[in-house]
């Protein structure tokens, strides 16, 4: 042991001793914990460490002092925004992708890993039955596969166009046209305001009910679009979990000469690996790129998101990197899957390693039978919900989310009334829901999308949203 790499023992056996108690503490911890900012600063700031202290004696001090300030997240009752939890084998992975500490990008940095990815990245594209062959690139969730995704759209659009964004940059290129949902996540936004094309021009296509792209919209708005057009709908919407119609947006595509599809499908791009549900994604497999998360329904732990474009040599071209130095020539000559031609980073962790426990461990049947029941405990919830009077449920449960308002008076009482029970449920913190918006009006929405969320988590969670409503009902009369 001349290095002393025994030193690594002792404090990674006392993470897994806290990192289990944490898990198995995570049904009945409650979910929000109350600690204030001042408090964790006190105990986790203070002066700059002059001297070094034993590793195990760190990872001991330093989980008690974080205790107080986790949320629940990983737990079955944390019903807020879109968060999952993290699958046994993944995780246990996703801890040895931090031991074995590969970098990626490059086959010959790890033969092994890329191996891994390369399996991960078929098995995905033929669980999802997208178009054989797409390329799949990991990234650190959904943002950054979207930044991919509209990069590859860019600049093939402009390629099309007879322009070169590698070499010529955007100082007078073609303008693109935007066509957006009206409910496209903010996230997309970013990404088109960080990568030259701006937000001033996008046009938005109206949505239905439930928050999905009228069609016929959009027929009439691609018809009007000269030139380079990027079109972007999503699997999934965070406030209804719809589906925009895949197969009608793909046909407007194909008519036009110059446009590209890119779908967020950070929520609900997994319902395709059920033969329940995959009906929602009719068309997907025509979509010229697609962004999900890994570390949302799918329940990887998190840093784990995926692109997948449908022609592999887009990205490959977008994504530039045979020019990385004559120190990488060598590496960049392989024939085999150099994963720098699928993403953006040029060093990165492998994050397929966790995908590829997920799918050895569940199986096909496995994951299908975890999104059919988040679908279904969605339904569930919902129904029992709707049928009190005073609750409104604002879309058809088709996925795993749905948004509701509480109260029967005006808007803006309704919007008072449901912030405070959600509010209220928080501080609780026997299930999380979180506040959101639906076409103006407060609500609160339910995203069901961890593994270990059952049946009577589900009906003890409508007990508790019903008692907080009649509390919060009474404190406002
Ligand atoms: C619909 C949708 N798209 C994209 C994202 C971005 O995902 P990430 O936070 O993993 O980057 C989110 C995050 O909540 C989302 O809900």
């Amino acid at each position: 042991m001349g290095h002393a790499f025994n030193q690594y023992q002792s404090p990674l056996q006392r993470s897994c001793e806290h990192a289990v108690s944490y898990i198995e503490s995570l049904p009945e911890r409650k979910i929000d914990q109350v600690a204030t900012s001042e408090q964790l600063r006190y105990a986790l700031g203070g002066p700059l460490p002059l001297e070094g202290s034993d590793p195990a004696a760190v990872i001991d001090e330093m989980v008690k002092n974080v205790d107080a300030g986790l949320i629940a997240s990983g737990g079955p009752r944390f019903f807020g925004y879109a968060i999952g939890g993290a699958l046994p084998a993944s995780l246990a992975a996703d801890w040895l992708v931090s031991a074995w500490d590969q970098n990626v990008p490059y086959y010959v940095s790890s033969p092994a890993m890329a191996v891994v990815e390369e399996t991960a990245a078929e098995w995905m594209v033929e669980l999802l039955g997208l178009t054989p062959g797409s390329a799949v690139g990991f990234t650190s969730g959904a943002q950054e596969a979207i930044y991919t995704g509209l990069i590859t759209a860019r600049n093939t659009l402009l390629q099309r166009a007879g322009w070169d964004v590698a070499t010529q940059g955007l100082y007078g290129a073609p303008r693109i046209n935007v066509v957006l949902s009206d409910q496209i996540h903010s996230t997309i936004k970013r990404a088109l305001s960080m990568i030259g094309i701006g937000l001033n021009d996008i046009i938005k296509v109206p949505t239905d009910d439930n928050l999905r792209m009228l069609p016929e919209a959009l027929r009439d708005i691609m018809a009007n679009c000269e030139g380079p057009t990027l079109v972007c709908a999503q699997a999934g919407c965070i406030d209804s979990g719809a589906f925009d119609l895949f197969d009608e947006i793909a046909d407007c595509v194909a008519a036009h000469p110059n446009a590209w599809c890119h779908v967020d499908g950070a929520i609900g791009l997994w319902a395709a690996a059920s033969d329940k549900q995959k009906h929602l994604l009719k068309g997907i497999e025509r979509i010229d790129s697609i962004d999900t998360d890994g570390h949302k329904w799918f329940n990887m732990p998190y840093d784990c998101g995926m692109v997948i474009v449908k022609d592999p040599s887009a990205i490959t071209i977008a994504m530039g990197g045979n020019n990385m130095g004559d120190y990488l020539n060598d590496a960049m000559a392989k024939p085999d899957r150099n994963a720098i031609n699928f993403g953006i980073a040029a060093s990165r962790r492998a994050r397929g390693v966790p995908v590829y426990a997920a799918f050895k461990s569940l199986g096909k049947a496995g994951i299908a039978a975890h999104l059919d029941n988040c679908t279904d405990l969605a339904k569930l919830m919902a129904a029992q919900l709707a049928e009190v009077e005073g609750i409104t449920v604002l879309n058809d449960v088709v996925s795993n989310r749905f948004s509701v308002q509480f109260g029967t008076g005006d808007t803006a009482s309704r919007d008072v009334l449901t912030e405070r029970v959600v509010h209220r449920l928080q501080q609780e913190g026997y299930l999380y829901p979180s506040t959101s918006g639906y076409k103006g009006l407060k609500t609160m929405l339910i995203s069901i999308l961890n593994y270990h969320t059952s049946q009577e988590d589900v009906l003890t969670s409508v007990e508790k949203i019903l008692a907080a409503f009649a509390a919060e009902k009474a404190a406002l009369v």
